[in-house]
Parts: structure tokens; sequence; C-alpha cells
């Protein structure tokens, strides 16, 4: 009985004592929506109070909309417990936005198959973690904590850190920069630069021209944004000049995204020439251009290739996003975008309203780190590190897989069409039971068309496992053409 638990005391009125421990009842879910109130006669029984207290408890509760009465039969309660767990279950997946629905069927870290141990993995691209500089980094964490803590640790200003955008405006002046009227924004990393660039300035229906293939990640930014990407492929030189000109005549597009150095997934090194001659096409049709700088850093050659940016003198069309996740940590998500002043500005705004600004503290330190002299003998040991592996994966290519053609001319990865257009889709299905990963073509194209193309990234493998996957991947090819 609802009532045998109910304690009359205190000074507050019966009634109203009554009234709560009803009330508490339904919150509890002890008293469910409809259920039947013990009658006045009974309660006023079993609490020893008259049953004009009973009876004015339930009227107010009526009249609150609490209980309900049916003549003849009693009272019920009238509400549902608003806290017990009633079983709503809702569907997120259909309350998507076209944003969500395309960043989550697009992301490969979901829909792709997964690296489990003991595989030999040429799917990722990301740097040597054993390489990374942690002492002096140690160093430069101490410095700036022991220097600057508490401002380091309090909020601080949208555009960045005024050390690092100094360092930065003077690194980019090093690539042959013109500074006059071009600024800096602090972002993390280049995905994030991407993303408040496209936020800022593109609406759905957008068209960008790319090259093709291209870096997953943008592709999936810009569907996700609602554009439409034009694909324009490549040669040796980088990005085709005269298809490019074609297809800005063909469908005005509102950007240019381009990857002059070590482009992903090829590493085709744009020439100099060629970035000349790109150059003159953005001029010629007034375009507007992001050059993505990810990979710059990683110049094998060490001969000094000028970014678009570089090119452009005085013009202010070029937007540069910068990135040290390849050359240094990707953990610390720092990048950068250089660009017109006012464009920077603007900018600027967007980054503030999405996340205020990127951590002072990793900014602080990045750049203790950057002055110390540290970075440029780390840059010398992994650029050697680096190109010793990416040699030695061509050599090991060319031994074991049957190529029509191997692209580019380095980075953390090496792009390869094999003959017989052999869908990599579905060699990637058959290496993946052997225990081998890589990343098939489709995931480059803008339309995910099936390509005989596939990325080997190698940045995190020994040679011994390169050695045995490509001989497996090379088995599988051959299987491949058997079966046929
Ligand atoms: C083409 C391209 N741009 C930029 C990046 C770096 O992005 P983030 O700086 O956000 O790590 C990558 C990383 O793989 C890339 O492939």
């Amino acid at each position: 009985m609802i009532f045998s638990t109910l304690e009359i005391k205190g000074d507050s009125p019966i009634y109203e004592q009554i009234e709560k421990h009803i009330e508490k009842a339904i919150q509890t879910g002890a008293l469910i929506k409809d259920s039947k109130l013990p009658s006045t006669r009974e309660t006023s029984s079993v609490l020893k109070v008259s049953r004009n207290t009973v009876m004015t408890a339930y009227e107010n509760l009526e009249s609150r909309g609490i209980i309900y009465s049916v003549k003849g039969k009693g009272s019920f309660v009238k509400i549902a417990n608003q806290s017990s767990d009633q079983g709503i279950q809702i569907d997120w997946s259909k309350k998507l936005s076209h944003y969500g629905t395309t960043c989550e069927n697009m992301d490969i870290i979901k829909t792709e198959y997964r690296y489990e141990k003991g595989m030999i993995s040429f799917k990722s691209i990301a740097p040597e973690g054993n390489l990374f500089d942690t002492e002096e980094f140690k160093r430069a964490f101490l410095d700036v904590i022991s220097m600057e803590g508490e401002k380091l640790l309090n909020y601080g200003y949208a555009q960045g850190y005024r050390r690092l955008i100094d360092y930065l405006m003077e690194y980019m002046q090093g690539k042959g920069v013109e500074l006059k009227d071009k600024d800096i924004l602090v972002t993390n990393g280049f995905t994030e630069g991407l993303d408040i660039l496209l936020s800022a300035y593109t609406v759905p229906g957008d068209k960008v021209i790319c090259e093709m293939p291209t870096h997953h990640t943008t592709i999936k930014m810009m569907k996700a944004y609602g554009l439409e990407i034009i694909g324009v492929s490549m040669d040796e030189q980088g990005v085709r000049v005269d298809e490019l000109a074609e297809k800005i005549i063909e469908h005005q597009p509102k950007w240019i995204y381009l990857t002059p150095s070590y482009q992903n997934p090829t590493g085709i090194v744009m020439s100099p020439e060629r970035r000349r001659e790109v150059y003159k096409v953005l001029i010629q049709y007034k375009m507007t251009c992001i050059e993505d700088g990810f990979n710059e850093e990683l110049l094998y050659s060490g001969s000094h290739v000028m970014p678009l940016i570089a090119l452009s003198g005085s013009s202010n069309n070029i937007i540069y996003l910068g990135s040290l996740s390849k050359i240094l940590f990707p953990g610390l998500r720092l990048g950068w975008i250089m660009a017109d002043k006012n464009c920077i500005s603007i900018l600027e705004s967007v980054k503030r309203a999405k996340n205020i600004h990127t951590s002072f503290l990793d900014q602080a330190i990045f750049v203790q780190y950057m002055s110390s002299g540290a970075f440029e003998r780390y840059v010398k040991k992994v650029r050697k590190y680096y190109r010793d592996r990416y040699l030695f994966m061509i050599e090991e290519i060319k031994k074991y897989i049957p190529y029509k053609k191997i692209y580019g001319e380095g980075g953390l990865h090496v792009y390869i069409t094999l003959n017989d257009n052999i869908d990599t889709r579905e060699l990637l299905e058959q290496c993946y039971a052997r225990g081998v990963l890589f990343m098939p073509g489709d995931i480059f194209m803008a339309n995910q068309s099936r390509t005989s193309s596939l990325r080997l990234g190698f940045g995190k493998l020994e040679h011994h496992e390169i050695v045995s996957g490509l001989k497996i991947i090379s088995e599988e090819i051959q299987r491949f053409t058997n079966d046929k």
C-alpha cells in the first residue's frame, strides 16, 4: 500500500504531506500513469487521519492536474513519471545533416579495413615516431612553462601566439613570399585551416577544381560542405595546365585546390616551370587558389622549389595552408594559413567562432622548439631517413610489383598504377586476408571510381616488413591475373 511508508510528522499541514507523498511516488515510478489510488476511506484509516484531510489532498492534486477521478470508481494518476526510463529511442542517424552524413559515410577509419596487431600496413602516411625529438621538445616545454606559464594557460588570441606568428612570417619569407599585406592565422593543422576557409568562403553548389586523384580528407570536407569537385589530371610535372584552363572556362569554379609538393597520393612535385605556367593561368582567369603546402619541408633533393604564394608577388589570390604534421609532430595539430591581411582578419573571426583559438601552450612550446635550432637539425635527420626509406621502397617495388607506372619523387608514400587494369579494391580484399593493408586508388577519387592504382605509405615500416608486404601483394596480383 502506497501510504504504508508515509509517516505524518512536523508542522506542515497533513493534506500537504499526503500530496507530497503521492507526487514523490509518481516521480520514483512507484505510482505509474492511470494506476488507482487507495480510496479516501482506506487512506484515512491507514494514516489515522480524518477522511476530509485525505479528500482535501486528493482535490488539490486533481486541481493541479496530477490525478483524475472517475465517478463511482475512484482516483487515478494522470501524469507519467518524468524521470524513470520510459525507453524512448532516438535514431540518431535519421537526424543527421548533410554535413554529418557525409563525414560519417566517408570516414575511412570506420569504413575501411582495420589494422590488427601483426599486420603489415602500408596505409598510414604518418611520420615515424621513433625519430621524434622528444628530449628537445621537453626542454622547450619546461622553458616556456617556467617563463610564461600563467599567461599561456589563460585565454589567448584567435589569430595565434604572437611569437609563433612572427616566426612563421619570417619562415614564409624564407620561402620567397612577399610579406607586404599578408598575415597569418594559426590553426589546428591543415585540416582546420581548410575547414575555416571552406566555411567562410563557400556555399553549397560551389565548384572547386582539384588535382585528381587528391587527398581523401579534402574530398570529404568539400563534399560535406556541398561543393562540386571538378578533377584535373596530372602528369609528371604536376597538374595539367591545358586541362586546368579548359575546366576553368567550362566550370567557372570558385576555388582551385592544389598540392604542389609531394602531392597526396601521387607524390608528384610540381616542377618550377609548371608552377609558373599554373600561376599564369590563375592570373589569366582571376582565380583564387588554395595551396596545400603540407609536405613541402620534406624536399629530398634539398633544392628549393618556390610555393605558388611566393610566385604571386604582391597579388592576393593565393591562400597558403601550412602544416608541420609530416615533418614534425602531427599530434600537436598545429598549422597555419597565410593569406591577404583582410582575408586573415575574416578567417580570424571564423576561427574564434569555431573554437576561440589554438592551444597557446602548444604554440609557445612549438615556437620555442623551432627557435632553438633543433628544428633544422631534426629536418636534416628525417629528410635523410625518409629519402633512404623511399629509395629502398622504389627498389623493392621494382623487384616485386608488375607496375605500369610509379609516380612522384617521394613523400612518405609511393603511388603506383598496376598492369592489367587490376581493380585494387578487389586486390586489397585478398591482401587483407593475408595480413597486408594499403590504400586503394578509389579513396582518392572524387567520384570514388575504381582504379588500378594504390598508395603505399612507408614512414613507419621496417625494411623487412616492406619486403614481406610487397611479396604478398605481388603474389596476390599474380593470383588475380591467373584467375582472370
Ligand atoms: C594533402 C594533405 N594535406 C595536409 C595534410 C596534413 O593535415 P593536418 O595538418 O591536418 O595533419 C595531409 C596529411 O596527410 C595531407 O595528405
